[in-house]
């Protein structure tokens, strides 16, 4: 039976291939995972194959933290040389999601003529300053399969000139995880057990390099914070860039002096759990924007464009670009109005796109 390589590198990967490594358990060829260990602590990695039972990788890179053009040139070498070691080429390679580990490992394989599947193709925030929208713009001009996770990516690679053969519409496999772990999330009680009331509080997560490694930015955000803190209970589990930067900057104690529960990175059916009863919250992430859309709970998006625009027209999303003044009143605006939660349906956001994606590699790769 011929083996598809599925690859995962940092941490909003994992929720997507635990989706697509069960879907494909039953399928006619093989399942690898490779780890190229972008994301190498226990909270960033380990903890998400524990709770997701992602089988273990075939193997782990241990690329390890660097610069951007490091960090992509040792998955990129380390990934190559794995592959001509394996002897018999795998059958294809599926990368998902945006990291550098997804560029280089799309990258290295359209060069060793191996098909390669893109799972979150087609997102575009038009903002080539961010390095995630490089790796997008890039894994997708290299991938032979482009599978598209919400309409805006359909109209983007039409844009784009992308010949409609090499896509298809799948949904969203993030989701399938949420669906699936929501019922252990919420059995876990994650408020109750750090004394918040339910709808009585708020999370907050930021990693992005745009918010935490410009000095000004960050004094600014925490600022914000504190004073949503005066309003709302406020946690905050902290990336380790961030944690770093805040440090560097002497910002914990007014975040802490003003209430703020700062925790080390969360699980992920603690951090699902928490985000359900939250009232808001308040992200820089890529995935989060969707994940609160599916739980209607409102999320403040603090950046200035989103490449997943439908959690703004059907969902619960709102940007505040860099305007903070403008962030505050969104949060006003929240805290003021109702409790209940606001969902929506989404075209293939229902608990089975990694289904559709492993139809999809079957149709085109046995
Ligand atoms: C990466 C992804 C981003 C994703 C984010 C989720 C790219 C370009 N960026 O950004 O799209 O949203 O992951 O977290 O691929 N670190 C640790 N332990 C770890 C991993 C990282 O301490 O397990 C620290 C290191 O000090 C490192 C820093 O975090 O320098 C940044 O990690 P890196 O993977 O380079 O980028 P992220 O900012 O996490």
């Amino acid at each position: 039976m011929s083996t598809v390589l599925y690859v995962a590198g940092a941490r909003p990967n994992f929720m997507k291939v635990a989706a697509i490594l069960k879907a494909a358990a039953g399928a006619p060829f093989g399942s690898e995972l490779v780890h190229s260990g972008q994301h190498y602590d226990f909270e960033m990695s380990g903890v998400f194959f524990d709770e997701l039972g992602i089988p273990p990788p075939v193997v782990h890179l241990q690329i390890g933290s660097a610069s951007h053009g490091v960090q992509t040139g040792r998955v990129m070498a380390a990934f190559e040389e794995y592959v001509a070691a394996r002897g018999e080429p795998p059958r294809g390679i599926v990368v998902v999601g945006d990291v550098n580990s997804t560029m280089a490992c799309a990258l290295v394989g359209v060069k060793l003529g191996i098909p390669v599947a893109h799972v979150e193709a087609g997102l575009r925030s038009f903002d080539r300053t961010m390095p995630e929208e490089i790796n997008r713009v890039v894994t997708d001009a290299v991938s032979d399969l482009l599978l598209v996770s919400e309409p805006a990516g359909l109209t983007n690679l039409e844009r784009e000139g992308v010949a409609p053969a090499r896509v298809a519409y799948v949904g969203n496999v993030m989701i399938d995880t949420l669906v699936d772990q929501l019922a252990a999330a919420r059995a876990l009680d994650v408020a109750a057990g750090m004394q918040l009331a339910p709808r009585g509080y708020a999370v907050v997560t930021l990693h992005r390099p745009s918010n935490v490694d410009v000095p000004v930015r960050l004094t600014a955000l925490a600022r914000l914070l504190a004073n949503l803190a005066t309003k709302l209970a406020v946690v905050f589990p902290v990336h380790p860039r961030t944690l770093a930067k805040l440090r560097e900057l002497q910002l914990e104690p007014m975040l802490t002096g003003a209430g703020i529960r700062l925790l080390a990175p969360l699980g992920y059916r603690e951090f699902v759990g928490l985000i359900d009863d939250a009232r808001l919250v308040v992200t820089d992430s890529g995935g989060i924007q969707e994940e609160t859309t599916f739980l209607g709970i409102p999320c403040i998006t603090l950046r200035s464009n989103t490449e997943r625009p439908i959690t703004m027209t059907m969902g619960t999303n709102r940007l505040v670009g860099d305007d903070l003044a403008v962030a505050m009143a969104e949060i006003d605006a929240i805290i003021a109005g109702p409790t209940e939660r606001r969902t929506c349906a989404i075209d293939g956001w229902d608990g089975h796109a990694a289904e559709r994606v492993v139809t999809e590699l079957g149709r085109r790769w046995v």
